[in-house]
């Protein structure tokens, strides 16, 4: 079967990010699989202007733009930052609309507390909603990150291998599916996406 095109965005442009080791991390373990291509985007090496938002300046982005055009869908790694989502995160996101119709997102949740990110997925639920993109119930939680990864980025948790595999595996299937009814369902909303 064709390999399936799944970037990966990591959601915080904070200095010393953790959240970076579990983005990198699973890159890696997206990479080892025959059925998945990837590359990482970070909101940090977005320029975004002060005074402009949203899709009106999406060309000014063109790789992103590309990017979610070619994808099957996203991986959107994400910290929890007062229960909620980092404000680059949504800027980065809100660039584009019509390009992530009926494509598949699943979430990874970073935190130093005890909870994994759950409340910041839970949050970004009803915003991706509204971008069209459908949401896999298999997340990826990495409380207490600061024990997870030693400095190097090296992960502590053996675990996370199968943990890893079960949420690529959905992710995976729901690509595949929500692809199979781009290419073979018509809808109104499958417009050409110059
Ligand atoms: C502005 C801000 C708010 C935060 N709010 C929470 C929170 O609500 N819950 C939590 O578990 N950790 C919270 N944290 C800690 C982060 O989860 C922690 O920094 C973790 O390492 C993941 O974020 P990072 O990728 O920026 O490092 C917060 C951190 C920042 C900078």
């Amino acid at each position: 079967m064709d390999k399936l095109n799944l970037p990966v965005l990591l959601g915080t442009n904070r200095k010393e990010r953790r959240s970076i080791h579990a983005a990198k991390w699973l890159v890696g373990e997206m990479q080892k699989r025959a059925d998945i291509e990837t590359r990482l985007f970070d909101v940090s090496e977005f320029s975004l202007p002060h005074d402009d938002y949203g899709q009106a300046i999406k060309d000014h982005f063109p790789e992103w733009r590309d990017a979610i055009i070619q994808a099957d869908g996203l991986v959107i790694v994400s910290p929890e930052y007062n229960h909620g989502y980092p404000g680059a995160l949504k800027a980065v996101l809100d660039l584009l609309l019509k390009e992530y119709i009926h494509k598949a997102v699943a979430f990874v949740g970073v935190s130093a507390g005890p909870w994994g990110g759950s409340r910041v997925i839970e949050a970004m639920v009803p915003m991706v909603r509204e971008l069209g993109l459908t949401v896999t119930f298999t997340d990826l939680n990495f409380p207490s990150i600061q024990k997870k990864f030693d400095e190097q980025g090296k992960l502590q948790d053996p675990a996370y291998e199968q943990r890893a595999k079960d949420f690529l595996d959905e992710l995976v299937w729901m690509s595949r599916t929500l692809k199979w009814g781009r290419e073979n369902i018509p809808s109104k909303f499958h417009q050409s996406q110059g």
